[in-house]
């Protein structure tokens, strides 16, 4: 079964029974109206179309779901957690990607609110600015920074020098690293010697040394784009929560069966 839509206690109801109902749970239609679907009764026609699963089964009109249970709608995973929280960062050079730093230096965690507690959706460089996602969503974290699930990430990059031809062509076939051969790259010339950059996989400082092993080392890096979210209208330092239509893009860009995924 997909990790995306098995159940995280593994408890089954009777077989056959369909989807998971636990009379100590909460109802199907309130939790999806709580989570932005509409009115409970539009909840009920989703669920009575067919569209909405529990653990990977076609959910029943009056069930009843835990918190634990995974629904997705129309194919796509939601985050069912009340205190759920999602945000998107920019961040300024100069700020640690982590909760707490030794040196006292700014953190991520600092530039968000306090409550309810959100960690960072994995990591930019000390002098890499732009966008990052803080969440509480521990699954929704660990789809998006495990390279299986193939979530793009786009980089504005200022290298010294002006790439060749030859050089564009490395990028986009992979580089040899001294931890491997990377992916390829999809590599656009936005202006001589600015390059937009996406990768999906996330080794420390990849980007970096993609470029510096192309003879063109980076003078300047800006996440632009994490799958299908961006924002280029907010300011360095500047925060916002996602919206529900980024959740749902977000939830499904990782609920995307992929052949190599760890199940
Ligand atoms: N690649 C890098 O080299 N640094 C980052 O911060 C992100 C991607």
């Amino acid at each position: 079964m997909p990790e995306a839509l098995a159940t995280v206690d593994g408890v089954s109801d009777q077989p056959g029974d369909g989807a998971a109902d636990h009379p100590d749970g909460e109802r199907l239609q309130k939790v999806l109206a709580r989570t932005g679907f509409g009115s409970r009764r539009a909840c009920e026609e989703l669920i009575a179309d067919g569209r909405v699963l529990v653990n990977g089964e076609v959910a029943q009109l009056g069930a009843r779901v835990r918190p634990d249970d995974e629904v997705a709608v129309d194919g796509a995973v939601i985050s069912t957690k009340v205190d759920g929280v999602t945000y998107l960062l920019n961040k300024p050079a100069g700020v640690v990607t982590t909760a707490n730093d030794t040196h006292d230096r700014p953190t991520v965690v600092s530039l968000v609110p306090d409550e309810p507690r959100v960690f960072p959706v994995g990591r930019l460089d000390l002098d890499t600015e732009g966008l990052l996602l803080l969440t509480n969503d521990g699954a929704l974290a660990h789809r998006l920074s495990h390279p299986s699930f193939g979530v793009e990430k786009e980089y504005l990059v200022h290298v010294r020098g002006r790439p060749s031809r030859s050089a564009l062509r490395r990028l986009r076939e992979g580089v040899e690293l001294d931890d491997g051969l990377t992916a390829p790259a999809k590599v656009s010339v936005m202006a001589p010697g600015l390059l937009r950059l996406t990768i999906h996989e996330g080794r420390n400082r990849q980007v970096r040394r993609m470029c510096e092993a192309v003879g063109h080392p980076v003078l300047r890096l800006a996440r632009s784009r994490i799958g299908p979210i961006a924002d280029s209208r907010l300011a360095p330092g500047e925060w916002r929560p996602l919206d529900r239509s980024e959740l749902l893009a977000l939830q499904s860009a990782v609920s995307e069966v992929s052949p190599d995924r760890p199940s």
